[in-house]
């Protein structure tokens, strides 16, 4: 068991807190808020009728995306380009933390592209990643939720910026026919490269209106 006391956490989500790991600097720990599935299940009487946990819990959910075909049977190791290695579930005295890969530049915590882009615009080495990052989706066919620019963080190689998901794996289709089909698997990817613009213009925009 991992104690959390005395460490203080460098970011949160809206679901949950993370921590540098006490026993290894280069790994992080994602804690849910607390309470947080308590208030979820209150709240949500259809998956309280469905008596299910998983569906819930953005941990669990986690283990499952990074379980999808495209990561466990990849095509080649190029698929771990652009995401956060996961190392599975730890116990902490805050409750199940997922464990992943600390993306750091130099010692320094990765910033989010959410966080580039409102400082920096779509600069061109930024567009570059962009496109890069596009390539891989569309080679290795890694289901995503909607990819939001404070769901990818920014590592900074030999002079370029890379892309890497920290968070949002997973499929979204309530019947998920990308999991088992190439076919339907491009069109969703697709869709979320599109979405993924949408939501960086919406961003840049002021935020006005629906981003989808
Ligand atoms: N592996 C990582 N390396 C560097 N920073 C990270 C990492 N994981 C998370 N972060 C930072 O912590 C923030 C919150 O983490 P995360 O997105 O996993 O939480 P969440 O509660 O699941 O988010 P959401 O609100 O999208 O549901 C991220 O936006 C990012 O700034
Ligand atoms: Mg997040």
């Amino acid at each position: 068991m991992i104690n959390l006391d005395g460490v203080s956490s460098f970011a949160k989500g809206g679901n949950r807190r993370c921590y540098v790991s006490p026993i290894n600097p280069k790994r992080c720990l994602k804690v849910l808020h607390e309470n947080l599935l308590d208030k979820l299940k209150e709240n949500s009487a259809w998956y309280k009728r469905l008596g299910k946990n998983a569906g819930l819990d953005d941990n669990l959910r986690e283990r499952d995306a990074y379980n999808q075909r495209a990561i466990s049977s990849p095509i080649n190791s190029s698929v771990w380009n652009h995401l956060a290695k996961w190392y599975g579930m730890v116990e902490t005295n805050l409750g199940p933390a997922s464990e992943t890969e600390l993306i750091l530049n130099d010692g320094e915590i990765a910033e989010t592209l959410e966080t580039y882009l409102f400082r920096e615009g779509l600069t061109p080495e930024i567009q570059e990643a962009l496109k890069t990052f596009e390539t891989w989706l569309r080679t290795h066919l890694v289901l995503t939720k909607n990819i939001i620019p404070h769901n990818v963080v920014i590592k900074k190689e030999n002079g370029s910026l890379i892309l890497v998901i920290i968070d949002g794996l997973g499929c979204k289709s309530f019947i998920p026919l990308p999991k088992y089909s190439r076919f339907f698997a491009r069109i969703y990817v697709e869709r979320r490269i599109k979405l993924m613009w949408s939501r960086i213009h919406w961003d840049l925009g002021g935020r006005i209106g629906d981003w989808k």
